[in-house]
């Protein structure tokens, strides 16, 4: 954790700790997410995106080495508010109800991760010596991609079906 920062590569550092504890939270919630939902076809695609997660974090992990730096801790006040949010509007809710709750935070998540990524990379890019790491972190945003698509798509699919489910059944 920084006290200061003093150069860009220390800002790089920080972000690259930062998106660690952003997929470290993600994993967490995903699997929160999964055990709420009504529905086979959502938790599935949630099931899948947590293992990627897993790998996502090792990823950064690994760029971390590569850079040949130590592990950063940097928070990520993002996933934990979403995450915070999610749980109380869940519990809130009808228990008919949590899947439009549980794939709108999903596809916030997702949202947030591309945009992180998206910053890393282009640093990572400009900076010697980093091809490497930008290519993991190329990996992760293009699987952060696709679970965005698979989240939207539920989201219409349910909007267009009804967004109900008999939770007593
Ligand atoms: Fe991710
Ligand atoms: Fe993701």
């Amino acid at each position: 954790m920084f006290e200061r920062f003093n150069t860009p590569e220390e800002i790089f550092t920080y972000k690259l700790g930062s998106a660690l504890s952003m997929e470290r939270q993600l994993v967490d919630l995903l699997d929160r997410l999964e055990k709420c939902t009504l529905r086979e076809e959502i938790r599935h695609p949630l099931a899948v995106h947590r293992e990627e997660t897993l790998q996502h974090v090792a990823n950064i992990e690994h760029c971390f080495k590569l850079l040949d730096e130590p592990v950063d801790d940097s928070p990520c006040g993002v996933i934990e508010a979403l995450a915070n949010e999610s749980k109380t509007m869940i519990k809130k809710s009808d228990d008919s109800l949590p899947d439009v709750l549980i794939l709108a935070v999903a596809s916030e998540a997702e949202h947030y991760e591309i945009a992180v990524y998206e910053t890393l990379i282009a640093n990572a890019d400009a900076r010697r010596g980093a091809t490497a790491v930008a290519k993991l972190l190329r990996e992760n945003l293009a699987q952060d991609k696709h679970a965005l698509t698979i989240a939207r798509t539920l989201m219409k699919t349910i909007l267009e079906q009804g967004i109900a489910v008999d939770a007593s059944a």
